[in-house]
């Protein structure tokens, strides 16, 4: 197939808006003929942001219905717990799928997804956008040239104070609709990064959690520690509660010959011995667009989707298993939820 992906978003809230900003760069590529989402005001949204009058719908079973042949593929932008139930229809339907984090909320969901998919035979793509960004692709490019020798330790992180009452009323401040707390959403993001720069099967988990300001029922600071195959140790710190810790960077990978450390499009690399560290600036970039152009070029040119349904399950894994690992921290935690 060599011809523009015909999408149809399913979700059409926050995120799907940075997703819709990728169709619109990528017009060449790929096009929105439908958008599904229970809220006419979010619908409006972004059919006025893509301009392209897409079909409106309530209800991705009859949109899947009737739309047919009209639609290729569904880019997910659902809460968590409508994941699942979303791509098992689409891969019924045969469409392909770009699916937002966490894949879905358990891994009996998610061992059903990578069968799905399969059975289907479609192109899934976990969508995973910070593998995109310039600082991730440099550092992965730099561990497998060898430029610091074998990776011994990696640190990935993602934090920030959330504003307050940002969860109010959000289906984010529920276990039951988020799947878990702030590691399961943002926490997401430094777990797969994390996957994907260690290079190898995960050997042991562990992880403990903290609540210390945000009013929601999960946890919102994880702290995670990953045991690889390859002998590599990683941690994420991932919080809605603190800053970035001052003077450290959302990425930090050490080996036998040397450390590659930055953040966003910023990265330094300190050969073992030296003192002081080189400076790389890299190209800003648009990850969200990035992996919609890329996505695109998956079913119209065979590119390779960089994380799957089974990388989707890792990642999740992961997550799952450092707080069954980190159960108890409810009774320190300084707020209650
Ligand atoms: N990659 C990132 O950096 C990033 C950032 C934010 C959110 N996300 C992910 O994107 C997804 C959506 O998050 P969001 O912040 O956009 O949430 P949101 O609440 O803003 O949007 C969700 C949308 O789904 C709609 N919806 C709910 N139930 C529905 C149903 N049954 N049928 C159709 N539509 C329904 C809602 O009306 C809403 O418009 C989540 O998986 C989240 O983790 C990713």
């Amino acid at each position: 197939m060599n011809k523009k992906v015909k999408l149809a978003i399913i979700g059409a809230g926050g995120i799907s808006g940075a997703h819709a900003g990728g169709i619109l760069k990528h017009q060449d590529k790929v096009e929105c003929v439908a958008l599904c989402d229970v809220s006419e005001s979010n619908l409006d949204a972004r059919s006025k942001q893509l301009g392209s009058n897409p079909a409106r719908f309530n209800d991705w079973k009859k949109m899947l219905a009737e739309m047919g042949d009209k639609i290729d593929a569904v880019d997910i932008c659902l809460p968590h717990h409508l994941h699942a139930q979303a791509i098992f229809d689409a891969a019924a339907a045969g469409k392909h799928i770009l699916c937002e984090k966490p894949m879905c909320i358990n891994l009996e969901e998610a061992d059903r997804i990578v069968a799905a998919v399969k059975k289907a035979g479609i192109i899934y793509m976990s969508a995973h956008n910070q593998l995109f960004t310039p600082a991730v692709q440099e550092i992965k490019r730099m561990i497998d040239t060898g430029a610091i020798g074998k990776v011994r330790w990696i640190r990935s992180q993602d934090c920030f104070i959330v504003g307050e009452g940002a969860f109010s009323g959000a289906w984010r401040s529920t276990l039951k609709f988020q799947g878990g707390g702030e590691l399961i959403d943002t926490g997401y993001h430094p777990t797969y990064r994390l996957l994907h720069l260690a290079g190898a099967d995960i050997a042991e988990i562990r992880g403990t959690m903290g609540r210390f300001e945000q009013p929601i029922e999960g946890e919102d600071t994880a702290s995670v520690q990953v045991r690889f195959t390859n002998g590599v140790i990683g941690e994420i710190f991932t919080s809605w509660a603190v800053n970035r810790p001052y003077g450290t960077h959302d990425l930090h990978v050490i080996g036998d010959l040397g450390e590659i450390f930055g953040t966003g499009s910023e990265l330094y690399y300190l050969p073992r011995g030296f003192k002081t560290p080189s400076e790389k600036i890299l190209r800003e970039a648009d990850t969200f667009a990035d992996q919609m152009g890329h996505f695109a070029d998956c079913i119209s040119k065979g590119a390779k989707v960089p994380h799957g349904p089974e990388e989707g399950r890792d990642v999740l894994k992961v997550i799952l298993k450092a707080a069954e690992n980190a159960e108890g921290w409810q009774k320190t935690a300084p707020v209650s939820a």
